[in-house]
């Protein structure tokens, strides 16, 4: 396989200072708007990378599950790899790719857990096997077999059968407060737009162009 010959034009929307949202969780906000609204599946899959205390990075894909001007919503397991790496490093980034926009968004700043109560109504809000998953697996711990993760799943239905599933003490959100944006529009001929929004106060971001 070449994947040298892969190749393709971008022949998409553009991106101008002049119609720019002011702040970056606006110009997401559009954007994301315009991704649902052109179907695009699963729009709030991003890549989440993370690094140890060391220095090694990781990434996987989790599901934004909200976002305001505080930053980006993810849910997970605590003992997870990329919990324990937030927790020695709490800095991260993210990356939302919609191919059939030609668009990239990248997100960088700190992160921080959400607060018990918001854990608890985003749970709440899941299908019940949804919860019942999040009670029965422990994200990234060695299992011998599947039968093992399937045989916790109906023993846990069995015991919350007509009850409440309590919000696992080990499971909850995280939230990334971003100290930049980048908003990138694939363009004819390699000639991309790339705006970045860098915070610089408290109140204010600065909007730069970058060369593709
Ligand atoms: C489409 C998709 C959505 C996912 N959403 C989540 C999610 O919202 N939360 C989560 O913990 N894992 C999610 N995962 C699984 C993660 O990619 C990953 O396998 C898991 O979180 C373990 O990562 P870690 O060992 O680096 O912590 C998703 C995977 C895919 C492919």
């Amino acid at each position: 396989m070449k994947t040298d010959e892969l190749r393709r034009e971008y022949n998409s929307d553009d991106l101008r200072e002049s119609n720019a949202a002011d702040t970056p969780v606006e110009q997401f906000a559009l954007w994301f708007q315009q991704a649902v609204d052109a179907k695009i599946d699963l729009p709030d899959a991003m890549t989440l990378a993370t690094a140890s205390e060391d220095g090694m990075p990781s990434a996987r894909i989790v599901l934004l599950r909200g976002f305001d001007e505080r930053g980006l919503v993810f849910f997970t397991d605590y003992q997870s790899q990329k919990a324990q790496e937030l927790e020695e490093n709490p800095r991260a980034a993210l990356v939302f790719y919609w191919r059939e926009l030609d668009r990239q968004i990248r997100v960088s700043g700190s992160v921080n857990t959400v607060s018990r109560e918001e854990s608890e109504k985003y749970f709440r809000s899941r299908p019940v096997g949804s919860q019942l998953a999040a009670l029965a697996s422990n994200q990234g711990e060695v299992i011998p077999n599947r039968q093992k993760l399937e045989s916790k799943y109906k023993q846990l239905m069995e015991t919350f059968r007509h009850k409440e599933i309590p919000l696992p003490p080990f499971w909850g959100g995280f939230r990334l407060s971003p100290d930049w944006f980048e908003f990138w529009q694939g363009r004819p001929n390699r000639l991309h737009d790339r705006l970045r929004y860098t915070q610089c106060s408290d109140e204010g971001w600065k909007i730069e162009r970058l060369s593709p």
